[in-house]
C-alpha cells in the first residue's frame, strides 16, 4: 500500500498557515486537521470557520475530537473536509454518524483512543475508509508515542481490514518504521515536521 504523508497543522504557525501549507505541500499527500472542543479532549483548538481558509489542493482528513460530533458534519464538509474521522468514544450510533458522513460526499473514518480496543470497531469497519489509530491520547501535539498501540495496526491487517490505517501522535522518523510494518499506510505527524528545519528531509525520512 502506498504510505501517505499527514502534516497535523495543529503545530504549524496559524498566524501564516497557508505560508507553512506551501511549505509542505510538495511533499505530503494529506492534511490532518485536528478540531477540539474542551470536551471530547482537555484543549480547544480550531473548526470550520478557520479551516476553511486553507489555500491548498491537497485533501484534508478532519479529525474530530468533538462531542456530538454528528450536530456538525455538515458545515465539516462544507469547509472543505474529504475524510471526517469521528472517535467511536463520542458516537453512540456509530453506524449512523458514518452513514451521514458518506451521505454528505465525504468519506467515512474511525478514531480510537489508547484505551479503547479494536473490537469497539469491528462492526464498523466494512463502512469506513480510514481507521485512525491514536498512538498518543488525543488533545495536543508534542507527546510520546505509545508503543503497544502498533498491535492494533497488526490487529487490523490480520482481520483483512483493508483501508486506510492512519497513526496518530507522536510520529517521527524513529516511530514511522515500526507503524509501517505492521500495516500503517496514513502516517500523521505534527511538531515532527512543523519543528524540522528542512521539512522535506524530515518528510522524506517517513517514507
Ligand atoms: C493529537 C492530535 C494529533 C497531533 C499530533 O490529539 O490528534 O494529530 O497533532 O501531534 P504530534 O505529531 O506532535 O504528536
Ligand atoms: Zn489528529
Amino acid at each position: 500500500m502506498k504510505i501517505e504523508i499527514a502534516p497535523s497543522i495543529l503545530s504549524a504557525d496559524f498566524g501564516k498557515l497557508n505560508e507553512e501549507i506551501v511549505s509542505i505541500e510538495p511533499f505530503s499527500d494529506r492534511l490532518h486537521i485536528d478540531v477540539m472542543d474542551g470536551h471530547f479532549v482537555p484543549n480547544i483548538s480550531y473548526g470550520a470557520p478557520v479551516y476553511k481558509w486553507i489555500e491548498s489542493k491537497l485533501p484534508l482528513d478532519v479529525h474530530l475530537m468533538i462531542e456530538h460530533p454528528w450536530k456538525f458534519l455538515e458545515q465539516f464538509v462544507k469547509a472543505g473536509g474529504r475524510t471526517l474521522i469521528v472517535h467511536s468514544e463520542a458516537c453512540e450510533d456509530l453506524r449512523g454518524v458514518l452513514g451521514s458522513i458518506k451521505e454528505l460526499g465525504a468519506l467515512p473514518g474511525v478514531s480510537i483512543k489508547p484505551g479503547t480496543p479494536v473490537s469497539a470497531i469491528s462492526d464498523v469497519l466494512e463502512w469506513v475508509d480510514q481507521v485512525l489509530v491514536m498512538t498518543v491520547e488525543p488533545g495536543f501535539g508534542g507527546q510520546e508515542f505509545m508503543t503497544d498501540m502498533v498491535d492494533k495496526v497488526r490487529e487490523l491487517r490480520s482481520m483483512g481490514f483493508e483501508g486506510n490505517i492512519g497513526v496518530d501522535g507522536g510520529i517521527s522518523d524513529k516511530t514511522a518504521g515500526i507503524c509501517k510494518e505492521a500495516g500503517a499506510n496514513v502516517l500523521i505527524a505534527g511538531s515532527y515536521i512543523f519543528g524540522a528545519e528542512n521539512r522535506e528531509e524530515a518528510i522524506g525520512k517517513l517514507r
